[in-house]
């Protein structure tokens, strides 16, 4: 008999970095497979890029609603919901969505690009020569700390309250370094965020709209008079969504470069390659693990029949690793053809919506890297997240000779 699938929810396979065989079997033997039980219960696993997309692109189907659960495998705590427009439907998704969109219009990210470029190339030329140091903490989390800080124009000196607040918002509270111990310890430390983000709220209401995302929602129709738990969901999804996700990008990239030492060199030769080796950094680490969907009626799904009211999992992870449709996927390979077409970024109408953003950040970052010729050695392991939605990687000891 073969043996049961193991629970790809549990969040030590992402901390050992050991998920990737079980993914290759689900792929392999059953793409789309139904666990009849999990801590988080039973649940649907879909391991393939094609039927992730399937499930992304019909919305009606597979919903997202904070109601029925939300977009993580793990239901939020009864009575603690907090609604926010990743875990709406249309359409309230589709108007909270469009009131922030514009933080990456173009003239947006043109505006911004020296100053992120000012910024990386003084961060990178403050880093000590020849001694160890944590890549993920003078890098990493500082750039996008100050980034994050420029979208919401909160004050600069106070950044890494933003950082600290993400990780509370994405802590899991089982794991022995969690930043909060108890759900009740994070709803205080958001409820704390959200009285420091009302005082700024109230500042830039009062004032003419500018291009500052508490001004927006300030001023959108949409967002302007939401109640508290929603105030406290957008601003966390936003902290979090611009946070994570990019600086673990920064350190993978690292990550990818040490091990593939050809693949930098051929961007060093060719600099036009530039926003391919970004994509891949982003396919390769898959910062976010798994976004989840509820069913809203009874579907068939690559032949197997999910219910209405049942937990449908997509798991990124796995999908970037599809060889369906990535060619040598395990591998690390600048100039791919349809570099950009993974699936970190999701699809549909919850796609990313600060993916230029992000992608503008790592080029700039890789492009000062390679402007200096700054070789970083890896010399120690990484401290990875125990966490089944965020990739993340904690800390990561380099030196630069
Ligand atoms: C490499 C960096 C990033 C990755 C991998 C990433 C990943 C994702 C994913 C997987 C989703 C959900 C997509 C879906 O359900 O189909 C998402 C949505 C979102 N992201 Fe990002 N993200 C990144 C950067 C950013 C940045 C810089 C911002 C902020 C400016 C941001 C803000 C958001 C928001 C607000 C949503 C919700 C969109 C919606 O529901 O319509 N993300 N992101």
């Amino acid at each position: 008999m073969a043996t049961a699938f193991p629970d790809v929810a549990d969040p030590g396979l992402y901390r050992g970095d050991s998920w990737r065989p079980h993914f290759e079997r689900l792929r392999r033997e059953d793409p789309v497979h139904y666990h009849p039980e999990s801590p988080y219960g039973p649940y649907w696993s879909v391991s393939r890029y094609a039927d992730i997309m399937a499930v992304e692109l019909d919305h009606a189907t597979f919903s997202s609603a904070s109601e029925l659960g939300g977009i993580q495998i793990a239901d939020p705590p009864k009575g603690q919901e907090l609604p926010n427009f990743i875990r709406m439907d249309p359409p309230r998704h589709t108007a909270q969505r469009k009131t922030v969109a514009p933080i990456q219009a173009p003239s947006n990210l043109a505006n911004m690009e020296a100053l992120i470029r000012q910024r990386t190339a003084a961060v990178l030329d403050g880093l000590p020569r020849g001694e160890v140091f944590d890549w993920v903490d003078r890098v990493s989390t500082e750039l996008t700390a100050m980034m994050l800080a420029t979208l919401f124009d909160f004050p600069q000196d106070e950044r890494r309250k933003l950082t600290h607040w993400s990780d509370v918002a994405i802590a899991n509270i089982a794991a022995a370094d969690a930043v909060v111990k108890s759900e009740a310890e994070r709803m205080a430390e958001l409820r704390q965020m959200a009285e420091i983000m009302a005082a700024l709220w109230k500042e830039r209401a009062a004032q003419p709209p500018t291009f500052d995302l508490i001004s927006m929602m300030a001023h959108g129709e949409a967002t302007r008079a939401m109640p508290l738990n929603e105030f406290i969901g957008n601003f966390a999804l936003l902290i979090v969504g611009g946070n994570d996700t990019t600086r673990n990008s920064m350190t993978g990239g690292l990550i990818a470069a040490q091990e593939n030492p050809g693949e930098i060199a051929k961007v060093r030769a060719d600099k036009s390659l530039l926003p391919s080796l970004v994509s891949e950094t982003i396919r390769w680490q898959t910062p976010v693990i798994h976004m989840r969907r509820t069913a809203t009626r009874d579907v068939e799904l690559s032949g197997k029949a999910v219910k209405k009211g049942d937990k449908v999992v997509m798991w990124y992870v796995s999908g970037n690793r599809d060889e369906a449709v990535i060619d040598d996927a395990e591998a690390f390979r600048v100039g791919r053809p349809r570099a950009r077409h993974h699936l970190s970024f999701g699809a549909g109408i919850h796609r990313c919506v600060g993916d230029r953003l992000a992608e503008l950040q790592l080029k700039i970052l890789w492009e000062e890297m390679l402007a200096r010729d700054l070789r970083v050695e890896i010399v120690g392991h990484p401290v990875r997240l125990y966490s089944n939605f965020i990739r993340g990687i904690r800390a990561l000891p380099v030196r630069i000779s």
